[in-house]
């Protein structure tokens, strides 16, 4: 049975989505630029601009060397396109060590683009960074569990959650980021029974990303859902369609088409 979805009319809000939590789960993607933007826009409620575009866009391996000037252009990019959807700015690794220096930069983010909200990765040990973000009127989404700016610090991406004890870590890390004044909690990699523990604990609602179904809403990143990314799968994702396959294929009848001189046709010549 195919569930009927609706458009999105109306821009969405900070209070959209808080009125969401426990009702009807809130869909999130990835973008980097205005095109994909504008296709997805009126669709999903956000819109994250994620660090991962250091990997899926740059070609680097792994998130670490984004810097504040590429999160801004694409944002901005983004930004262009989108004019419904709650835009997330993703805060680059190094770009939120202190508190000062995370107003700082997601200041820049409010003045220069027109991202909703930041995002920051860490634990409790975050709080005081999301404190003074919320204090002075930015809107942040704090993310926890596997966290992939601390990829070469753990030596690799590890998911969490597997036991009472990380489980009861990770509620509290979510609790007090709650409330330093996190508006939202992304959960990344984490056992779904764990999602569902600390999405139950908090009032504010969870987005998760390989995190199960209990979650308030779900996040991928746009070029494993759609199939461009062909490296490799991870387990949390779903291709939701075969894109490298038909862009190879239509790339293959271009080559075909203008090698035997049949494109450009009649139709395509002035
Ligand atoms: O950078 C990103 O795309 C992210 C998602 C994986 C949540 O942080």
């Amino acid at each position: 049975m195919s569930i009927q979805t609706q458009k999105i009319v109306k821009k969405v809000t900070l209070s959209t989505l808080a009125k969401m939590k426990g009702k009807e789960p809130i869909t999130m993607v990835t973008a980097y630029d205005a095109l994909f933007a504008q296709l997805f826009d009126g669709e999903v409620e956000m819109i994250l601009v994620g660090d991962s575009l250091n990997m899926s866009f740059f070609g680097k391996e792994d998130t670490l060397s984004a810097t504040m000037d590429q999160m801004i252009y694409h944002t901005q990019a983004v930004c262009n396109g989108a004019k419904l959807a709650c835009v997330v700015f993703d805060m680059p690794f190094g770009s939120y060590t202190t508190p000062e220096v995370a107003l700082e930069n997601a200041t820049r983010v409010y003045r220069e683009t027109c991202a909703q909200m930041v995002k920051v990765e860490g634990g409790k040990e975050k709080a005081d960074v999301v404190r003074i973000l919320s204090d002075n009127g930015i809107a942040v989404i704090a993310h926890i569990g596997l966290m992939p700016q601390h990829v070469r610090s753990e030596g690799g991406y590890k998911v969490r959650g597997k036991d009472e004890e990380d489980i009861k870590a990770l509620i509290e890390d979510a609790l007090e980021l709650q409330a330093a004044g996190a508006a939202m909690v992304l959960v990344e990699g984490v056992k779904a029974e764990a999602a569902r523990r600390i999405t139950e604990a908090l009032d504010v609602p969870t987005i998760g990303i390989g995190a199960g179904k209990a979650t308030d809403g779900q996040v991928l990143v746009w070029s494993d859902m759609f199939g461009f990314f062909e490296a490799f799968t991870p387990k949390f994702v779903k291709k939701y369609c075969n894109g490298a396959k038909e862009v190879r294929e239509g790339l293959e009848q271009y080559i075909d088409e203008v090698k035997s001189r049949t494109f450009p046709g009649e139709e395509h010549t002035y």
